[in-house]
């Protein structure tokens, strides 16, 4: 969407994939704190993104949506003004229905420029909008309505379009919003990660500057995951050029996590200003070589070992855009070492696990 947003993926926190309906605005600041000392939103992790469940089950006498009095007393206002006190920006979340899928609150269906005004009042950066109880009504007309009432708010506002891939939303959502979902839900676990992953992947031509496949936020640091398997997630995210979507409780984050969500040349991948999306190029049974290019005539690559043993995985320069015969600086990125290599790259990779790196055409 042409709105000046989301020229790389958007970078932040959202509360549902820890926290689902357990929220209020207690968390949501101490979410922020969080964000600022744990050094992540100076790394661009700039969204601090409201789910389901915030609002009473009822509009006010006008019509408007209300914060939960007993969990959001001080409204969404006064938390946009405490999180953009913080250099940070707000997020919150609505559904092209009658109610959200918690079925706790109202959705915008048919109030569309309403509570897009409501939104925009209350200085919010950035909608998330689901696609429950819709009453069948025609999917690409309720986005459509509210990204409309969103450009008419007279606030720039992120647009994530959360329609689970419904209607194949790459070929159509680029003029409707700034990322929409190319997959159901994600859970906490290898095979979902894993699956998601490959979903987006059929979708990558369709992603650029101002438009993101998203194939669900980020399950690292939640615990269904061994360290290499969150390490894969997170470089393959990054390498997709899919929004980068903290999901988990960063108020309580162990060093471990908060050294894979902090690896900012990983970042740098995700947020390189060509935004291209990486793609699966090449894949031997479980072994599978990821990539795409980077600005200045680099390459990103993933060597990703999804089968469950020690492997070598090689990346033949041909098949990702380089010369057969090309001498490249290679940096790895978990390593943060460097090597040069000549027309291919072999590398010892665990069982689940990944190693990325950034060539440089010497
Ligand atoms: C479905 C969405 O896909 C999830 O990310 C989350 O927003 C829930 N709905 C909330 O009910």
């Amino acid at each position: 969407l042409d709105n000046g947003l989301g020229r790389t993926p958007p970078m932040g926190w959202n509360s549902w994939n820890h926290f689902q309906c357990s929220i209020d605005e207690k968390l949501i600041r101490e979410t922020a704190d969080s964000m600022v000392s744990t050094g992540l939103s100076s790394l661009g992790y700039k969204y601090i993104n409201i789910d389901d469940c915030w609002g009473e089950s009822n509009r006010d006498s006008q019509g408007n949506l209300v914060p939960k009095a007993s969990t959001f007393p001080s409204g969404i206002k006064s938390l946009a003004d405490y999180v953009h006190g913080k250099g940070l920006k707000l997020g919150i979340y609505s559904d092209a229905g009658t109610q959200t899928c918690s079925k706790t609150m109202p959705g915008s269906l048919g109030h569309e420029e309403q509570d897009a005004n409501t939104f925009a009042s209350w200085e919010v950066d950035y909608l998330k909008y689901d696609n429950c109880n819709n009453q069948n009504a025609n999917l690409k007309g309720r986005y459509k309505n509210m990204s409309q009432a969103l450009l008419n708010s007279g606030r720039t506002i992120f647009f994530s379009l959360c329609e689970w891939g419904q209607e194949d939303p790459a070929t159509w959502a680029g003029s409707v919003g700034n990322s929409w979902r190319t997959t159901g839900d994600i859970n906490d676990s290898w095979d979902s990660m894993t699956s998601r992953a490959d979903l987006n992947d059929i979708w990558a031509s369709y992603a650029g500057p101002g438009g993101w496949n998203d194939p669900d936020m980020l399950e690292v640091g939640n615990g269904g995951m061994t360290i290499e398997e969150y390490r894969s997630h997170f470089s393959i995210w990054a390498l997709a050029k899919a929004p980068l979507l903290i999901g988990c409780d960063v108020r309580f984050i162990s060093n471990e996590t908060l050294a894979i969500l902090s690896n900012s040349e990983v970042i740098a991948v995700n947020q390189d200003k060509l935004g291209v999306q990486g793609k699966k190029v090449k894949s031997n049974g479980n072994l599978e070589v990821w990539a795409g290019p980077l600005s200045g005539g680099k390459v990103a690559v993933v060597l990703w070992n999804r089968g469950s043993s020690q492997a070598s995985i090689t990346v033949d320069f041909a098949d990702i855009g380089l010369n057969s015969s090309s001498v490249v600086g290679a940096r790895d990125l978990w390593k943060r070492s460097n090597t040069s290599a000549k027309g291919k790259l072999t590398a010892t990779t665990a069982s689940h696990a990944s190693k990325m790196y950034v060539l440089t055409p010497k």
